[in-house]
């Protein structure tokens, strides 16, 4: 079978962080960069997407599962991609704990973000606990399983998946090259066990404690696609590194 190429992609999650100045300095950093070889996204707090120029890819981190009505504080898939999102983080391992969001709700909002051609960036990943009693791969395996169930496996190949342990967000303790690779292994293996094609050209992210440092060395392990960077999202010069570090 051919080797598929998958086109490296670096989105920054910036969380609940930045501010007004943040828009121009990333923009202006990234504008002046060749970064032909990758597609890079920033996802911005809300309030902030009109203050980037059309030329910047943006994606939102979070999506309601409704499609409208009275959900005080949603923001729907149909509002976002009226605005030039393309993107929308789903899954978030922080959401899943902050908001209670289950497999479940995160399947829902995956379906609504595909309905409104939005490109959804799946997130999935274990805690230290769950690594420790060796259930890891069962705890992906559900994560992934419950949004095929609800979308179907086709439609993986308008998705984005990121593998995030969440040991290895916020903390500076990135999982080693060889740990990535053996998750992303797994996830790619596990797709194509449902279909060969859409496993091989899906792109699989990690976030985790990624620097312009570490970066490299975990882009170029074999099924790692590009990052999911929160903290060095925020740093301009920082961010450019780990984009320049993608695979040429
Ligand atoms: P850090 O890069 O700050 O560890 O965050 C990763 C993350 O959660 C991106 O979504």
């Amino acid at each position: 079978m051919e080797v598929p190429t998958r086109r490296p992609l670096v989105a920054g999650n910036w969380k609940m962080n930045g501010d007004k100045p943040l828009v121009d300095l990333m923009q202006n950093r990234l504008e002046q960069a060749d970064l032909k070889h990758l597609d890079v996204v920033i996802c911005p707090p809300f309030p902030y997407f009109g203050l980037f120029k059309s030329t910047m890819t943006l994606g939102a981190q979070n999506v309601s599962s409704f499609d409208s009505g009275a959900h005080t504080g949603e923001i729907s898939a149909k509002m976002l991609q009226e605005f030039g999102c393309r993107y929308v983080i789903v899954g978030h391992s922080e959401r899943r704990a902050d908001n209670h969001e289950s497999n479940q709700e995160v399947a829902l909002k995956v379906a609504t973000a595909l309905n409104m051609k939005l490109m959804p960036i799946l997130c999935v990943g274990e805690s230290e606990s769950i690594r420790d009693s060796g259930k890891l791969f069962d705890y992906i395996t559900a994560q992934i399983d419950a949004v095929i169930k609800q979308v179907g496996i086709a439609k993986f190949s308008d998705l984005v998946l990121a593998y995030e342990p969440i040991w290895a967000i916020g903390t500076g303790k990135t999982a080693s090259p060889a740990q990535a690779q053996e998750v992303h292994q797994f996830i790619r293996e596990h797709l194509a066990k449902k279909n060969a094609d859409v496993a091989a050209n899906i792109k699989i992210l990690y976030g985790g404690s990624v620097k312009g440092s570490n970066a490299q060395e975990l882009f170029s392990q074999k099924d790692v696609d590009g990052g999911l960077i929160g903290g060095a999202s925020l740093d301009p010069q920082d961010f450019l590194s780990i984009c320049l570090a993608a695979k040429q």
